[in-house]
């Protein structure tokens, strides 16, 4: 009997995820476990963002999509929603520099008209400084719904169809996915949900279609690089056949 050659590479290493998108979930309980009001949660959170940052880039990963204010996060009390966006300003004014000079390319998806001028020409800035940077591509959704996102689309095939440029009956799953957000990346490989919920909570519902979903129960502050590898070694030991038999991907990786 011959012997599988003995497995050198961590899992994590051998298989990665381009795109691994988070939604961070678990900050208010971090608080409330230690008796700290909830801001404290969502600051804690941000080293968490951080790290996740740096992993990322440590890995060669292409892509990490953060969902820091979904379009329902409108429903927490004010004061919650205006320390966010405050906390989301002076995170992006505090860190822009240090991101440009690893690389890191900044964008942002959501709808953006719900935001004052001040905070619009923040994300504007923060794209255009880091438009040619060639690393890592950090996306944060702001403002940012799966439901949105498809609509927006929609609605803009359809100016084009009332423009006269696009045929109704050209318009496929290509031509939708080609309108959406995150049309010019490659789709999420790899979700991971923190905070013990198992749910998309309206996230990339489109660009979700074949990514592996891994969701843990640690609040987002505590996940720190070791939660990172076990997410990516869960990823690397999955068999992903996007609609064909084990057998036949097991015969396309050999071949
Ligand atoms: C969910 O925890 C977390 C959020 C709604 C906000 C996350 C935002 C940050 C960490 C800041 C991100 C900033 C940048 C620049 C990316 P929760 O409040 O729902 O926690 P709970 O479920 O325990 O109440």
């Amino acid at each position: 009997m011959t012997r599988e050659p003995a497995q050198t590479t961590p899992p994590s290493l051998a298989r990665l995820p381009r795109h691994v998108a988070i939604i961070m979930d678990g900050n208010g309980r971090w608080a409330r476990t230690r008796n700290l009001p909830r801001p404290m949660g969502h600051r804690e959170g941000v080293k968490a963002v951080r790290r996740a940052v740096v992993a990322c880039r440590e890995r060669g990963i292409e892509v990490l999509t953060l969902f820091a204010f979904s379009s329902e996060n409108w429903r927490r009390p004010k004061t919650e929603v205006s320390l966010l966006i405050e906390l989301f300003v002076h995170t992006i004014r505090k860190e822009i520099d240090e991101l440009h000079r690893n690389r890191v390319k900044v964008r942002f998806i959501g709808d953006r008209g719900a935001f004052d001028a001040k905070m619009q020409t923040l994300m504007a800035e923060a794209e255009q400084l880091t438009a040619q940077n060639a690393g890592l591509t950090l996306v944060i959704a702001v403002n940012y719904g799966g439901r949105w996102d498809i609509a927006h689309a929609a609605r803009a095939l359809a100016a084009r169809v009332q423009a006269g440029v696009l045929d109704v009956e050209s318009i496929d799953c290509d031509t939708l996915g080609q309108s959406l957000s995150l049309a010019d990346l490659p789709e999420p490989d790899l979700f991971i949900r923190t905070g013990g919920e198992q749910r998309i909570s309206n996230y990339l519902l489109w660009q979700l279609a074949y990514t592996e979903l891994y969701f843990t129960d640690l609040l987002w502050p505590d996940f720190d690089d070791a939660a990172f590898a076990e997410a990516l070694e869960s990823f690397a030991r999955r068999q992903r056949r996007f609609g064909r038999t084990g057998d036949q991907v097991e015969q396309s990786r050999r071949a």
